[in-house]
């Protein structure tokens, strides 16, 4: 049927109550905008992404072509195939501190990248009537996952000397009556702050007392630069209530091929597949093919891990240097994943926070994106990402600094 003009502004849309609340990534949207400018000829200096920008390695690449060979065209069971569950399973207990239950395939459901897993977890583990901390700034799609499943996320700030994480204590005082569940992300994004080993055991035992549902997102574990990030594998004291999330998109630069995961209790992966078996089935197949590559062939990968975390270290400590260089804005030692996270707060004013008017004078004015920092919670504040050739980092910084010296001098 071709719809006319007319027809299309027939019926006004009212959204359901479903999406009242839900607002655009704006990650996403910092990143589409910067890629229309671009389009339009302007020179813009792209810091707003929060993918690699390393191309997914050939073994695994030609791994996937063998497989859409050899036929892996059709479905697969809506956890995904077994091969990838196990590696999975395996990589997990490699975690596992000696004596503790191992994980198995069944405790796995594989999905349209981790996205989709932590969306699933959040869906399955809360709903009206539940509160869930989030240490906060945090991750854009926290917030929006926990409003879709009907639950009230409760930001929970941390100091800067933290790097903005919420200590144990921090996370009791939050809690009420009516917590149900806390999300963890270390490293962070948008911060790149990382909890060591015994503040998430400390953490976990407090949720392990108050009976909370843990989701651990771990997407950026492999990419630590002050020693390696630890998991909720190694320092759960017990897992009956812990969800650990992760992905390859990120450690293995594979963020277009959509494969994520959610080891869980038994039950609770069985729910989530039931979940999944109604929306979009098994993640695709192919890709399933090119994650279990990844993961099965650390003769192959392991290298290539190595080198774009050793890059990723070469421009975090160009940045720093160039941060200790003179007067900069505060910002959050960053010990992971690919972002810096900037106090503007001085610099800047607007209705959406100093970020917000920041970011937008950045863009606009100076060609660089990146991303205020109220989608994460943390108004005052911008993040920019480092996974972007090495120069346009330090050009984009340079002028982030400049920009912020001249805000602060002007107000
Ligand atoms: C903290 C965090 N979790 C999850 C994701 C989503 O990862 P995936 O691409 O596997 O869906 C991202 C992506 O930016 C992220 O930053």
């Amino acid at each position: 049927m071709t719809l006319t003009a007319a027809d299309a502004t027939a019926a006004p849309f009212v959204p359901s109550g479903n999406i009242t609340q839900l607002r655009e990534s704006a990650t996403i949207a910092a990143s589409a905008r910067a890629k229309a400018l671009r389009a339009q000829g302007r020179p813009i200096i792209d810091l707003g992404a929060g993918e690699p920008d390393f191309d997914t390695p050939a073994f695994i690449r030609d791994a996937a072509k063998a497989a859409l060979d050899a036929g892996a065209t059709r479905y697969t069971a809506t956890e995904g195939i077994l091969p990838l569950r196990e590696a999975i399973a395996s990589r997990a207990n490699a975690l596992l501190p000696a004596g503790a239950a191992p994980v198995a395939a069944g405790d796995i459901v594989v999905g349209n990248g981790t996205k989709q897993a932590l969306f699933n977890a959040c869906f399955v583990l809360f709903g009206p009537g539940d509160d869930v901390l989030v240490p906060t700034p945090a991750w854009v799609s926290y917030y929006e996952m926990l409003g879709l499943s009907r639950a009230n996320a409760v930001a929970v700030p941390g100091r800067l000397a933290d790097g903005l994480l919420p200590d144990v204590d921090a996370l009791a005082r939050a809690a009420t009556a009516r917590t149900r569940g806390l999300m963890l992300n270390s490293p962070c994004n948008p911060t790149g702050a990382v909890y060591g080993r015994d503040q998430l055991a400390g953490i976990l035992a407090l949720a392990a007392e108050r009976d909370w549902w843990v989701i651990s997102d771990e997407i950026y574990r492999r990419i630590a630069y002050d020693g390696p990030a630890a998991s909720a594998f190694e320092v759960a004291a017990q897992r009956d209530r812990l969800v650990v999330v992760d992905g390859v998109a990120k450690s293995y630069a594979m963020t277009g091929w959509r494969i994520g995961w959610a080891v869980a209790p038994r039950a609770v992966a069985q729910a989530i597949g039931n979940l999944q078996s109604h929306t979009t089935s098994n993640a695709a197949t192919v890709s399933q093919h090119a994650a279990l590559a990844a993961l099965t062939r650390p003769a192959e990968a392991e290298p290539a891990i190595a080198a774009m975390v050793a890059e990723f270290r070469a421009r975090r400590d160009a940045c720093l240097a160039l941060l200790a260089g003179g007067e900069s804005p505060p910002a959050v030692h960053p010990a992971g994943a690919f972002y810096l996270f900037l106090d503007v707060s001085a610099a800047a004013r607007g209705p959406d926070g100093a970020g917000a008017a920041f970011a937008a004078t950045m863009l606009e004015q100076h060609d660089v994106a990146v991303v205020a920092g109220n989608a994460f919670g943390a108004p005052g504040w911008v993040r920019m990402s480092y996974a972007a050739p090495t120069a346009d980092v330090l050009e984009g910084l340079r002028r982030i600094v400049s920009a912020w010296r001249t805000g602060r001098s002007s107000r």
